[in-house]
């Protein structure tokens, strides 16, 4: 989720296999990348939730990625809100479309609604780490929570 322009997918493509698929979706035009099924929707909406879905095939998938960050309006609460949103909806869909004993990982901000989602994301995964990348800016808020082993 949030994969636009594309660099994650490429790096997934290897480790899925040739059975394996990797769906990518984005709110921006995507150039095609080998392997990789685009959707250009936003998974925030209705439409963008019915088009992942047809993608999927009724398949329940092993790995959630989500880099998908809001666009930022310069209010930092909005901002953090936003991010929050994203996040109960990435785990919202996890909880229909990950296997037993899938993962998650995904992008989030420290702030506001940070310690309530992450005691939610405990509620679905047998462990839960914070990972702050070291490309990541020490000063951002970024980091990613991976959900490990989903119940
Ligand atoms: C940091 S970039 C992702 C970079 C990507 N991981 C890569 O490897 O190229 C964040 C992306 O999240 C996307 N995004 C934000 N909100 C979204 C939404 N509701 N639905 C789909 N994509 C979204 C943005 O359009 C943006 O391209």
């Amino acid at each position: 989720m949030g994969c636009a322009p594309g660099s994650w997918s490429e790096e997934l493509v290897p480790y899925v296999g040739a059975d394996g698929l990797v769906i990518g979706i984005d709110l921006l035009a995507l150039k095609p990348i080998e392997g990789v099924s685009l959707i250009q929707a936003d998974f925030d909406a209705p439409e963008g939730q019915e088009i992942l879905q047809e993608a999927l095939q009724g398949r329940l998938i092993d790995v959630v990625v989500s880099d998908m960050a809001p666009e930022m309006s310069g209010n930092k609460l909005v901002d953090q809100m936003r991010m929050i949103g994203l996040n109960e909806m990435t785990l919202h869909f996890s909880r229909d479309h990950l296997r037993q004993g899938g993962h998650l990982l995904m992008k989030t901000f420290m702030g506001e609604g940070y310690d309530a989602f992450r005691r939610e994301l405990g509620v679905s995964f047998q462990k839960i780490k914070n990972i702050k990348p070291a490309a990541s800016r020490k000063t951002s808020p970024e980091f990613f929570l991976l959900g490990l082993g989903k119940k």
